[in-house]
């Protein structure tokens, strides 16, 4: 009894110090984009009701228990009329404010039926983000480039099961269900990186399909949509050979990068994927090291996903790293 007492004491202690262990935690109520600061006020007003209901619940409930030690000489009445008050009356126009205020957000937060906006055409996957910009011929995966300062629509669909899309510091979650497009409007106010995560739960690795939006200047984000846009130019030495080895092996199946025979679409196209932050749907770093690992090994940092393990020799390994890390 001690024990789970004891354990109970800590959970608690720890579910209050967790909140303020990371700061660059990407929490809603760190919102940098104006659906996140309406999502943001809409929290804050339903907090401050739910505490004031609280309040007043526990305050009555100590004033019952203190007035019921006391001897009972004075003849009181039926309190009909309080129950009536704060158990009907209360509650019904405290709902109904939280309904209107709620529909009247969730009205404000939906696309627009016409706009000029840049659209961002974004798949779920079992479990990674493909990521397509039809106007700029840019595909890319678990990475997000915007503009700061405008709003972007997303179209999001999926490629097999129920995923949510969700940027807690910049949008509402919107599903991704087969056979529909859902519509949503992004915008960051200030440059910056921010973690987005699959919020529906879609399988064994639905914990490891999160992704970035990076928010840039507008001529920056230009920039990258140029670069993106490019064909792998020709490739030498270490690259040309590592490129021979991933057009002969079983990367060719899923992948594709274009300026080569490469054209699969079951996996992320990696025509620029030197340039991205992170493998695997944002799980780690894109660096050789974890790459080479994830090459080799896949089910054994990502169990259950679709990549299979590559056999390669230790000089094609090397070779297939410089080729794969040049493509930027
Ligand atoms: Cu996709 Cu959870």
């Amino acid at each position: 009894m001690r024990h789970l007492r004891a354990r109970v004491w800590f959970l608690i202690t720890v579910a209050f110090l967790l909140p303020a262990c990371s700061s660059a935690s990407p929490s809603a109520l760190r919102p940098r984009g104006p659906a996140a600061q309406r999502i943001d006020g809409l929290w804050w007003f339903m907090f401050w009701i739910a505490l004031g209901v609280f309040c007043v619940v526990i305050g009555m409930l100590l004033f019952g228990m203190l007035r019921r030690r006391k001897p009972d000489s004075v003849e009181r009445g039926s309190g009909e009329t309080a129950v009536v008050l704060l158990g009907i009356v209360a509650p019904v126009i405290i709902l109904v404010t939280l309904f209107v205020v709620s529909i009247h957000d969730l009205n404000a937060l939906s696309a627009p039926a016409k706009t000029n906006a840049l659209t961002v055409n974004v798949i779920g996957h079992d479990w990674w983000w493909e990521v397509r910009y039809p106007q700029q011929h840019v595909v890319t995966a678990n990475e997000i480039h915007i503009p700061t300062g405008k709003p972007v629509l997303l179209h999001l669909s999926t490629g097999d099961v129920i995923h949510s899309f969700w940027v807690p510091q910049l949008s509402e979650k919107t599903d991704m269900i087969p056979g529909k497009i859902n519509r949503m409007l992004i915008q960051a106010d200030h440059p910056g990186v921010y973690r987005g995560q699959c919020a529906e739960f879609c399988g064994l690795e639905h914990a490891r399909m999160s992704f970035l939006v990076i928010a840039e200047a507008p001529a920056q984000f230009d920039a990258w949509t140029a670069a993106e846009s490019q064909p792998l130019a020709a490739t030498t030495g270490a690259a040309a050979r590592g490129e021979k080895v991933f057009l002969h092996s079983t990367c060719v199946s899923c992948h594709a990068i274009q300026g080569t025979s490469a054209s699969a679409t079951d996996g992320p196209d990696l025509t620029h994927f030197g340039s991205r932050r992170t493998i695997a749907a944002n799980t780690l770093p894109n660096t050789r090291g974890n790459l080479a690992a994830w090459i080799e090994d896949p089910q054994g940092i990502k169990p259950g996903a679709d990549m299979p393990p590559a056999v390669l020799e230790p000089s094609q390994l090397q070779a297939l790293l410089t080729f794969v890390e040049g493509l930027k």
